[in-house]
């Protein structure tokens, strides 16, 4: 883990070459219709491209979700936005976020040389999941409760040519228990399911194997305390921010915290770990990203990265 350690000091270490940022671009939009968007989604969009049935329905959810209509209308929404093209519509709203978990996890990967294998939970149609067997060539696993999600996710599996194998889906809540299942050398949870309280990181520990690592990306993160990660056997090894340019963001940029996790007790937080991780980058992705030649679709933390280390 000392290899984790050095992109304290280096995190530019964690950029992907440029030509691996392109190819990450044309993986997204090509399979998943999911590409840098600078306007927001409308409705009429939607309505317009999806069928106006589609339409109502999702600006049904919108406003349900909006209102606070708990897990229930997540659970519609998600399954709604599954199914293409409303799944890169929607999904476009977040590219900076979903193109940078995924550079963030494949530099991770060649970085520590991490063999696999590796399972995504909450992967919903699988952008990450497919890009990390087909950029890769690692066995992975994607599980997500949303069965709507999951049959996108198989069709792109299909298209891609990849065996079960080699890259499986499953209808599959991280919530119910679970036996036979192999241990994981490398779990990833975007926005997932997977939160800083006690009873999900238990859930992890229990998944991770004995030299494993878990990256997760959840605001959540924002509680983190050592002695719940202590009570759970888990440790933080490394912290950092993704994102970038999003629409209708006032700020015109927005973060996410990524927290990188190994089995282990040594769960002492420096006090100030979070604003170490951000620091680093708030400063210099300024500067980056508020020039005019930096393109739209590169306001991400991932293309700073990259441009960094190349
Ligand atoms: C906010 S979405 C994030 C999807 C994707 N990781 C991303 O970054 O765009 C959350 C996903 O987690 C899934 N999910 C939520 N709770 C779950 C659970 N208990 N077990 C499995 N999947 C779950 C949802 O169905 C949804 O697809």
């Amino acid at each position: 883990m000392n290899r984790l350690r050095s992109f304290r000091e280096s995190p530019e270490l964690l950029g992907l070459p440029l030509p691996e940022m392109l190819r990450l671009e044309e993986f997204l939009l090509r399979r998943f219709g999911i590409e840098f968007r600078a306007d927001w989604l409308e409705d009429s969009t939607v309505a317009e491209q999806c069928g106006p049935e589609v339409g109502r329905r999702f600006t049904q959810l919108q406003f349900d979700r909006a209102e606070g209509g708990g897990p229930e209308s997540d659970q519609d929404f998600y399954a709604l936005i599954s199914a293409p093209p409303l799944v890169g519509l929607v999904h476009s709203m977040k590219f900076a976020f979903i193109l940078d978990s995924m550079a963030y996890v494949s530099a991770l990967i060649r970085e520590l040389r991490i063999t696999g294998p590796v399972l995504e939970v909450g992967c919903h149609a699988g952008y990450l999941s497919s890009w990390i067997a087909v950029n890769h060539g690692l066995r992975v696993q994607g599980w997500d409760h949303c069965g709507p999600a999951i049959e996108t996710a198989v069709a792109v599996r299909e298209a891609l040519g990849l065996p079960a194998t080699a890259l499986d889906f499953l209808s599959r809540d991280i919530e119910a228990s679970l036996t036979g299942v192999e241990p994981f050398q490398l779990i990833v949870s975007v926005d997932g399911p997977v939160t800083f309280e006690l009873h999900s990181l238990q859930r992890l520990r229990s998944l991770m194997a004995a030299d494993g690592l878990a990256v997760v990306v959840s605001d959540s993160a924002l509680d983190l305390d050592a002695e719940l990660l202590n009570r759970a056997g888990l440790q933080v090894e490394h912290s950092d921010v993704i994102g970038g340019r999003l629409p209708r963001e006032p700020s015109g940029f927005s973060a996410k915290v990524l927290v990188v996790l190994s089995r282990g007790e040594k769960a002492e937080l420096e006090p100030d770990w979070l604003e170490k991780a951000q620091a680093f980058w708030y400063e210099h992705f300024q500067g980056y990203a508020n020039t005019p030649e930096t393109p739209g679709h590169q306001k991400t933390l991932a293309w700073c990265r990259s441009r960094l280390r190349s």
